[in-house]
Order: C-alpha cells, then structure tokens, then sequence
C-alpha cells in the first residue's frame, strides 16, 4: 500500500519523508489555507520534496472553471494531480481533465455509488473520506471494503485513495481491505511505529548492556 502525507506543512511532510515510507501528499483548501501560503508556491515547494503524485484541488464550482483550474495546477510539476470533488460539475470536469491527459483525484467521497461513477469518468484516485463518516457513526471503512469490491470486480485502474485517516485502525483495515494508498496525518504514521512493548524491550536490552558494560 502507498502511503501518502495529508498536509500542506513542509516541516510534517519533510518528517514522513524522512522515515522512508512517504510515496506521494494530498492537500485540499482547507490545509493549504492553514499554512497562509499561495497555492501555485507551496505546490511547487511539495514537488520538490517528494518524488511522487501530489494532489492539489481547485476551488472553483462550475466544471468549466475547474478544468482551467485543473490545467492551470497541472502545470506546476508533472507529478500534480488535481483534486476535484464529486458531483455532477467534478465528474464533468475529471471527463475532460483525462481526455486532456491530466491525472484526478476525485475527492470528497462518501459512498461508494459515488466512488463507482468517478472511476468510470476516468479519476485516476478516488478518495473516500472515512474519519468524517465515522463521525457521524457511520463505518467509514465498510465504504472502503465496498469500493475495494467493486473496482475488483470491473479491474477499474482507478486507485483508491483512502482519506480523512484518523488513526492506526483506518491504516491497518485499509491495509488489509487491499487499498492502493491511505493518506494521513504525518502524527497518525508516529503512532503506527509506537508500541508500548517495543518500547519496554529496548529499555531493557539497553539497561542490560550498561549493567554488563558496568562489570567488565
Ligand atoms: O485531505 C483530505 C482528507 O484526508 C481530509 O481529512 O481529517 O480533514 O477529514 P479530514
């Protein structure tokens, strides 16, 4: 599974990269806002970080704007995907965007009927968003074992993305369900290298050594 850092910020994203386990980021407005920075810039600045698909989203509403928008991302860095949400103005603008050769990744997923339609407009990522679903008690991952089936039982080469990761569990069950990429906090991949007994045994191996160390 692909693992990618949802973030705007070069300091969490440079951190993920540094573990050696970062295979590409997502933003959306909302992070990109976060961090006070101009889209085109801090786009640029994240390609220049990671060697891998990098999602940047328009803000525009209309599909014909979008697809401007769209190309206009596109033009950063050849490993720009541009982000767009579902619905019938994303679909029509994901449609045009891949006649156009330009990568999507049709985001703001909470079904899979929707995820299912977006694969057939040719998104090259879908992204279900599972945190927010299990915020509403919904299961979240239940959508990702859906659309896992699914797009295994029609070979749909459109990747599915797993977003609004929260914790650990949504990486192990997306792990498991078979998802190409989960996308996440760079804290949530932190709490995926604790373990309180990795912790206890090191703390042991070591005061063993200086103990040893002390009688020699
Ligand atoms: O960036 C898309 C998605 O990962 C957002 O997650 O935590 O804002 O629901 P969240």
């Amino acid at each position: 599974m692909k693992i990618f850092i949802d973030s705007a910020n070069l300091e969490d994203i440079e951190e993920g990269v540094s573990y050696g386990v970062v295979d590409g980021v997502t933003t959306n407005p909302s992070l990109i806002a976060k961090e006070g920075a101009d889209i085109h810039s801090r786009i640029r600045q994240i390609c220049e970080i990671v060697d891998g698909p990098i999602s940047a989203e328009v803000v525009a509403t209309e599909w014909e704007e979008m697809v401007e928008e769209g190309r206009d991302l596109s033009q950063i860095h050849e490993n720009v995907v541009v982000k767009v949400p579902v619905g019938p103005e994303g679909l029509r603008a994901a449609k045009k965007l891949r006649e156009e050769n330009i990568d999507t990744n049709v985001t703001l997923i909470f079904s899979p009927s929707q995820a299912l339609l977006a694969a057939k407009a040719g998104a090259s990522y879908v992204s279900p968003f599972v945190g927010r679903l299990d915020d509403i008690t919904q299961p979240g991952m239940e959508m990702v074992r859906d659309i896992v089936q699914i797009f295994q039982n029609y070979d749909f080469a459109t990747q599915v993305l797993v977003a609004s990761v929260r914790n650990p569990l949504h990486f192990l069950e997306a792990a498991k369900m078979g998802a190409d990429v989960a996308t996440l906090p760079v804290a949530v991949v932190r709490q995926l290298l604790k373990h309180p007994l990795t912790d206890i045994g090191l703390e042991k191996f070591l005061a063993d050594w200086h103990k040893a160390s002390e009688l020699r």
